[in-house]
């Protein structure tokens, strides 16, 4: 059993608190993903979870043992860091094989796990090379497979694939998850990319300024955002915002009114935002007037911006549609996608 139990975890670097009151169970086998703006304290978590920082408060689990006071060592985790570091005058063989051999594990063991590490990451034909000798993508990999060939229950990763072209990030991600698939670590998965946090994920908690805005499962955040930050930052493009009242069966704000036909009778006139992703928008004969201001053709599908009253918007529509900037269209919404939040707080309000 290796579930992890972040209980109550407070973190404060001098006056800085990177971590407030974290509290996260991480069930056995799980692949959590935390993601979240730069400097919300995704690094800081997994370095406690790691035992590399000490918290300042709560306590940490990995199944049944307390590791809060534990060294990094007794901890049983493997970790790929975020600034990987490979170690210079050792080979990509030895390097991958490092940890193992910290382990005294027997040598044809040994061999065999980096071998196959190496293949997982296609390092084959680089395992007599140095690390001067390759790119910093091929260094990034030696560190992931230096993780993943040690046999640890709990795997850390953070940012594992930030220093790989597009091609090779996707190709890595699919392997990463296949492998989880196979040998079901539990593991913590850090990233600032929500495409990977949703392709990755079973689930995703969500953290903004060292607290976790939102805990579930990948589809789950993107339909259902807990709040407007969330909306706004899952999705690519993010969900769209516009800010009104609702007003004699629309939702009206500066220079637009929606068309709303379900409603709470005392949501009436209260400040709110309307969430709306760019697949719940079509343009239509008639409907919410709008201005075209950009068309990007995305091989599947084009995306266009629009002005809807002085906020902009973005509709994704087929990859023929035949609309040019500055055009006057006319816009549906998708009315049960809708999602409403507090003007003020920026929740989720249930309708
Ligand atoms: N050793 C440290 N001393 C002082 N402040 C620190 C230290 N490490 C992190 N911080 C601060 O704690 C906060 C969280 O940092 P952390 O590295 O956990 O962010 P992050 O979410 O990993 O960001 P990024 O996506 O940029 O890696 C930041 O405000 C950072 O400046
Ligand atoms: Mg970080």
């Amino acid at each position: 059993m290796s579930s992890i139990a972040i209980e109550g975890v407070s973190k404060i670097f001098g006056k800085t608190p990177a971590l407030k009151d974290i509290s996260l169970d991480i069930r056995d086998g799980e692949f959590m993903v935390l993601l979240g703006p730069s400097g919300c304290g995704k690094t800081t978590l997994l370095r406690c979870v790691a035992g590399l920082e000490q918290v300042n408060g709560g306590r940490i689990r990995i199944g049944e043992r307390d590791v809060t006071d534990l060294a990094p060592r007794d901890r049983n985790i493997a970790m790929v860091f975020q600034s990987y570091a490979v170690f210079p005058h050792m080979t990509v063989g030895s390097n991958i094989g490092f940890g193992l051999r910290m382990k005294r594990r027997p040598k044809p063991e040994i061999e065999k796990r980096v071998r196959e590490g190496a293949e997982l990451l296609g390092l084959v034909p680089f395992l007599d090379r140095y690390p001067a000798q390759l790119s910093g993508g091929q260094r990034q990999r030696v560190a992931v497979a230096r993780a993943l060939v040690m046999d640890a229950p709990v795997l850390l990763m953070d940012e594992p694939l930030s220093n790989l072209d597009a091609l090779l990030r996707l190709q890595a991600r699919a392997d990463l998850k296949r492998l989880h698939k196979e040998v079901k670590r539990t593991t913590i998965y850090v990233t600032h990319d929500q495409v990977e946090a949703m392709s990755m994920g079973d689930r995703i908690a969500v953290m903004r300024e060292g607290a976790i805005e939102q805990l579930g499962g990948p589809m789950e955040i993107y339909d259902n955002p807990a709040t407007q930050f969330v909306g706004g930052f899952i999705g690519s493009p993010p969900m769209n915002f516009l800010r009104g009242a609702i007003r004699d069966g629309s939702f009206a704000g500066d220079g637009f009114a929606v068309p709303v036909t379900q409603m709470r009778g005392d949501l009436q006139g209260r400040e709110m935002v309307l969430g709306v992703r760019a697949e719940h928008i079509t343009i239509a004969g008639d409907g919410i007037p709008a201005r075209v201001l950009v068309v990007e053709p995305l091989g599947s599908h084009a995306l266009v911006t629009v002005l809807i009253g002085k906020t902009a918007v973005k509709v994704q529509a087929p990859i023929d549609v035949a609309v040019r900037p500055d055009q006057a269209i006319n816009l549906h919404f998708d009315e049960p996608t809708l999602r409403w939040m507090d003007a003020g707080t920026g929740s989720a309000i249930q309708r």
